[in-house]
């Protein structure tokens, strides 16, 4: 691995630090002073020193992060919280979000700093399967459940999309389920929704095209008004996180998700 590579992926600072660190001899490979950047290391063998300090390698990294509504899935904004408000106190040097998933949506997202496994998981030709949970205004009859299934246009100028999985868990008035709904904001909801139907479901899609579970459902006459993603190629969202709260993936989980995706 190169120096400033692996220099980027420990806790001293992002690539550009580093190779400043390098160009100004604060870095020593067992106990050359090397000035090289793109110089070749042995991660395992080598013995590279900050100032004196051993460096530990922080290595590949994959977290599991309960999404909350609010946040946008980017690595840095101006003007809006990001996901990566909530890794405060650790080194994301090099991590980046797994996909994306919109201001408003819930749930589970992915970050790693391991491109060859964003690439399995997020490459469409890989077709992942990604399940959602939503709410949405309106109802879902056989034959919308159908044309789910088997492809729909969902914009101007893009092809049908893959066949999906619909699974309608409770449908009714929005007066009967409204205290179902996961909202914190129902006081926003307006009053003419009150004698409307409502609905909820799975619906499971091996694409990831933009606003793509919002844009296929709307396109059955269903506004989404609450979206969560609950899993990725089988790796289910661990409910004991709370909203905001992220952990390791287990080996078994990366492993079982690079498997699913070589399929
Ligand atoms: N589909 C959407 O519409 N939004 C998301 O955040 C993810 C999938």
């Amino acid at each position: 691995m190169r120096l400033d590579k692996f220099l980027a992926q420990s806790s001293i600072g992002n690539r550009k630090k580093v190779r400043t660190y390098i160009k100004e001899g604060m870095i020593t490979v067992n106990g050359d002073v090397i000035t090289e950047p793109a110089i070749e290391i042995n991660e395992s063998s080598d013995v590279i020193k900050y100032i004196g300090k051993v460096v530990d390698y922080a290595g590949k990294v994959y977290y599991m992060f309960n999404k909350p509504s609010g946040y946008i899935t980017a690595t840095k904004d101006t003007d809006h919280k990001t996901v990566f408000d909530f890794f405060d106190n650790v080194n994301m040097n090099g991590v980046f979000h797994v996909g994306r998933l919109d201001k408003d949506t819930e749930g589970l997202l992915l970050l790693t700093n391991d491109g060859e496994f964003e690439h399995q998981l997020m490459y469409p030709e890989k077709h992942v399967e990604k399940t959602y949970f939503f709410w949405a205004l309106g109802s879902l009859d056989e034959k919308d459940r159908k044309q789910l299934e088997q492809g729909i246009y969902i914009g101007k100028g893009e092809i049908l999309t893959k066949p999906a999985k619909i699974e309608v868990q409770k449908c009714g008035m929005y007066k009967e389920l409204k205290y179902e709904m996961p909202i914190d904001n129902l006081e926003n909801m307006h009053s003419n929704h009150y004698s409307q139907p409502v609905v909820s479901g799975y619906l499971t899609i091996s694409e990831g095209r933009k606003h793509q579970v919002k844009r296929m459902l709307k396109a059955v006459g269903c506004y989404v008004v609450y979206l969560k993603r609950i899993s990725i190629g089988g790796l289910i969202l661990d409910e004991s996180l709370e909203k905001g709260q992220y952990r390791f993936l287990t080996e078994v989980e990366i492993q079982k998700l690079m498997k699913i995706s070589k399929e």
